[in-house]
């Protein structure tokens, strides 16, 4: 059986100052692929709702949906530390509510850990979910679920007291059971203060090389979004041009009957085609 990357694996890199590489993936075909390389967790992100179902927000994201998506991610990377993105209205609603929800992401997708973007005001959800044997990443930072209240994102902890805010909240999840952290969108300085003062990963988005890992969405990896992503999404390949000249090509292969030939085509055995013939011809 395949060896699966654990919260000690993570722990030993933090410890050894080796960088953590961290994935968003979706889906069954790209977790085999990164399950081939050396990143060491994927999240299964809410950002699914915008990326895969093309909706402007992470908050259309349902928990049958996450559940879906996150167990065949699972299938198609089992070695790899697996964490579920809790989705808008799975954990809001109150403790019971949200430590069901982070236990169908264990018990049905078999994660190893759930994400959920904390305020202060969720301490006590992180409390439970954690108290309960279920390892929680709290994300901090610029908060994808909250767009509504906020109207646009805008870095985090640019002035002294937004950063002691971040800092003094971060302290906060972790007192009350954090397992790791998210950093989204926050300035560097600050989170690599956040990440030296805590024993736990420290996961980074756009906040700066201090943290013990950095996470991207595979698509902007792969360069399949198209625009202006965010400043911190660099792309590592251009698949999005790849794409297009592929489905072309089939698009011309079919239309001038190139395609299917005759290797891309099942056959009938040796001499039955000349029985067929005789059989329709006897019938008519
Ligand atoms: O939803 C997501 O993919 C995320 C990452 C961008 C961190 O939360």
């Amino acid at each position: 059986m395949e060896t699966k990357i654990t919260i000690a694996d993570l722990l030993d890199a933090r410890r050894k100052n080796q960088k953590i590489a961290a994935i968003s993936c979706y889906d069954y075909t790209t977790a085999r692929l990164i399950s081939q390389t050396d990143v060491q967790m994927i999240l299964v992100g809410d950002s699914a709702a915008q990326v895969v179902l093309g909706f402007d927000s992470t908050l259309p994201a349902t928990m049958d949906f996450m559940v879906t998506i996150t167990s065949a991610v699972r299938r198609g990377a089992p070695n790899i530390f697996l964490v579920a993105d809790m989705p808008f209205l799975s954990y809001q609603l109150g403790k019971t509510e949200a430590l069901k929800n982070a236990g169908r992401f264990v018990a049905e997708a078999g994660v190893q850990m759930v994400k959920i973007e904390a305020t202060g005001a969720y301490l006590d959800i992180i409390k439970t979910v954690s108290d309960a044997g279920i390892a929680v990443m709290a994300h901090i930072g610029i908060r994808p679920q909250s767009i509504s209240k906020i109207g646009r994102f805008k870095a985090e902890a640019t002035t002294a007291q937004m950063a002691a805010e971040l800092i003094s909240l971060a302290d906060q999840m972790i007192a009350h059971g954090a397992g790791s952290l998210l950093i989204e969108g926050a300035a560097e300085e600050v989170a690599e203060i956040i990440t030296k003062r805590c024993e736990v990963p420290v996961i980074g988005i756009g906040s700066g090389k201090g943290c013990d890992g950095q996470i991207l969405i595979a698509p902007d990896i792969l360069g399949l979004t198209q625009g202006p992503g965010p400043k911190f999404a660099k792309s590592y390949g251009n698949l999005a041009k790849q794409t297009i000249e592929a489905f072309n090509t089939y698009a011309k292969e079919v239309q001038s009957n190139k395609y299917p030939d005759a290797e891309h085509s099942y056959h009938m055995k040796s001499g039955e085609l000349e029985i067929l013939q005789k059989l329709l011809k006897d019938k008519t």
